[in-house]
């Protein structure tokens, strides 16, 4: 599937409430341990963010001295990190990450923030993987961050966990178990007034990644539970998993 049948979830309505929708994903707290890994990853070289959206991640790394690529989908997504300072240092191409062909080579490929799962066909998250890896020199890597499938938190025969409950804000996922795939419902209050927003995901497995990356001509390099190489267990509700580019 191309870019131009592939949905926009992340356009008008959605790009200029993000970065406040999500508060917590842009606390320092998250970002430095995220961008000194990214940053270590790439070295001296420049790195392509899959997914690039509002920049959360991309100018931090910016700021930090690599020299960072991105691609989105999202025109609006782009718009609201164009606004941004230090957004002329990044060159983004508008298009779908498991596709669009960037000029240049990099030493660092990086989807984060569990946007693997926004392809929702296993075809378009192996063809992604070999997008990441044609970028690649020899020895280059590819990192991901995603969550662990929470199957085993689903109550006994239920389809649906509640993942954020306030009194302004409601977000659950709806599982299909049969298709791997999984609706995320977001409510929240804007004024006295509900708004309302699904988006399909395809959730993953940590062992059909290294599949994919099999596949793209990668091998597992490192595995953790969070940023700070907090280890990966079987209670682990997410990865960051790095794949090197076979020399
Ligand atoms: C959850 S946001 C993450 C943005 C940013 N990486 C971050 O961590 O804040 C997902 C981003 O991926 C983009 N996206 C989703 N599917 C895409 C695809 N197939 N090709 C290109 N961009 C895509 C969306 O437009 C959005 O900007």
């Amino acid at each position: 599937m191309g870019s131009q049948e592939r949905k926009n979830y992340f356009g008008e309505g959605v790009a200029e409430r993000y970065d406040d929708s999500s508060s917590e994903m842009f606390d320092p707290a998250v970002i430095e341990p995220t961008v000194d890994f990214l940053a270590d990853l790439a070295g001296d070289g420049a790195a392509l963010e899959l997914g690039i959206g509002t920049g959360r991640i991309a100018l931090p790394l910016s700021r930090r001295g690599v020299t960072v690529y991105g691609i989105d989908l999202s025109g609006e997504m782009v718009e609201q990190l164009r606004a941004k300072p230090g957004a002329d240092q990044i060159q983004v191409t508008l298009g779908d990450f498991a596709t669009t062909r960037v000029p240049g080579e990099f030493t660092l490929a990086y989807l984060v923030y569990n946007t693997i799962n926004n392809l929702t066909t296993q075809d378009d998250q192996v063809a992604c993987f070999q997008n990441a890896a044609a970028h690649l020199l020899p020895g280059g890597c590819f990192a991901v961050e995603v969550g662990v499938p929470q199957l085993q938190r689903l109550p006994p025969g239920e389809t649906v966990r509640p993942f954020t409950v306030t009194p302004t804000r409601l977000g659950f996922d709806e599982y299909d178990v049969a298709s791997q795939g999984l609706v995320s419902h977001h409510y929240w209050m804007e004024g006295d007034r509900l708004r309302g927003l699904s988006v399909p995901f395809r959730y993953v497995w940590p062992a059909e990644l290294d599949l994919m990356a099999r596949l793209a001509g990668m091998t597992l390099r490192e595995r953790w539970s969070g940023w700070n190489r907090e280890p990966f267990t079987s209670e682990s509700r997410k990865h960051i998993s790095v794949w090197q580019k076979d020399t």
